[in-house]
């Protein structure tokens, strides 16, 4: 039952706090406050693992692309993040020492389950990220973590996306620490950061009537730019796949940096550019990039750290985001934009739960 929200997408928005919370139940040890991850029965090896291959479709690809920041960043081990279709035909060589993550929502995507299959004929060790338990995934995989985002009804993922990331997080921790190369006291600061997100979720959607008021402003475009860096570039990513996908309205996601490489040509006030730009070590690029918009008369909503001088926002729109550490920046910030691309949808009068040609689970190759 949605009710008292109008559609299962605004329900799943919502419950995000409460899922990622149960996500982190199973990962994070309640007493020690240390990453305590708990694989099924096959017991992966960690500390031997050398090199990951992480695949998947759609959203859970762009869980994938923020892993790749956290793991490599974190437990200094290299990362590459394939689209399940491609990595099956792509011949990919495989390491010995090598770890396949299989990140998928309900756990039956045919294309993702084939290139779980072909990885482990080839040697891999899998680990499936998988919400639907006993799914097809759940049960090939050598290991699994699982998500705790209960049932998704609405076609455009939302609470599993932000549990995938919170899974993804604690796993690049545990990886980390297995490596030998996180201390505990790093270790402690993480932790804190992650057990503070149901609260500041909580905190994120309570711009929901802010970004109903832009959606209505910004409804009428013909198509969108999202812009980020860092872990925030999937997160620029996921808010163009979220509009498209149940507004119909072309979007585009693209790394802040590339603008200036080609997209930059589009702008002109008719094509609105959403900029997900936590304050961080990276916020002055994005802002510099952000002033090459404006120069050009290109209307800019910008997703930023809450308390700024306004002076250092080059926007014509502000959301302003409870202020957070740069690890889980991404799991907060694309809450604004699943409110954006929801609003924007009902405001349109598509049908948001069941968009028009999609299924919420691809079954087929
Ligand atoms: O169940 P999965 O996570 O494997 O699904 C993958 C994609 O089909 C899925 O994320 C799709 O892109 C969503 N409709 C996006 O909102």
């Amino acid at each position: 039952e949605k009710w008292p929200y109008r559609h299962y997408m605004q329900k799943e928005i919502y419950e995000q706090p409460t899922a990622i919370g149960e996500t982190l139940k199973e990962l994070i040890h309640p007493a020690y406050r240390t990453i305590s991850i708990r694989q099924n029965s096959a017991g992966l090896d960690l500390a031997t693992i050398e090199d990951i291959t992480i695949v998947a479709c759609g959203t859970s690809w762009h869980a994938g692309l923020v892993a790749k920041y956290w793991i490599e960043q974190l437990a200094h081990v290299p990362v590459q993040v394939d689209i399940a279709s491609e990595y099956r035909y792509r011949a990919s060589p495989m390491r010995k020492n090598g770890l396949m993550i299989v990140i998928s929502q309900s756990g039956e995507t045919a294309d993702t389950l084939a290139a779980m299959r072909y990885a482990k004929q080839g040697g891999l060790q899998v680990l499936g990220v998988v919400n639907v338990p006993e799914s097809s995934i759940d049960r090939e995989a050598d290991a699994t973590l699982h998500t705790y985002a209960g049932p998704e009804i609405g076609v455009a993922s939302t609470k599993a996306f932000t549990t995938q990331l919170t899974a993804l997080a604690c796993f690049a921790l545990a990886m980390a620490k297995a490596k030998g190369v996180l201390d505990a006291k790093q270790e402690q600061g993480y932790v804190d950061e992650l057990l503070q997100l149901p609260a500041k979720v909580e905190q994120v959607l309570i711009h929901d009537a802010s970004l109903e008021a832009i959606a209505r402003e910004l409804m009428h475009a013909n198509g969108f730019l999202f812009l980020g860096r860092g872990t925030c570039f999937p997160i620029a990513l996921e808010g163009a796949l979220k509009l498209k996908e149940i507004s119909y309205i072309h979007a585009e996601g693209y790394a802040a940096g590339e603008m200036k490489h080609g997209p930059i040509a589009l702008i002109d006030e008719d094509l609105p550019v959403v900029v997900v730009a936590p304050q961080n070590s990276l916020f002055d690029k994005v802002v510099s990039n952000v002033e090459e918009v404006k120069a050009r008369g290109g209307r800019v909503l910008m997703i930023t750290t809450q308390g700024q001088a306004a002076g250092r926002i080059p926007a014509d729109y502000t959301i302003p985001v409870v202020p957070c550490g740069e690890f889980v920046a991404p799991i907060l910030y694309v809450i604004p934009l699943q409110m954006l691309a929801y609003h924007i949808a009902v405001l349109k009068g598509t049908d948001v739960d069941q968009p028009r040609n999609l299924a919420k689970s691809v079954t087929v190759e």
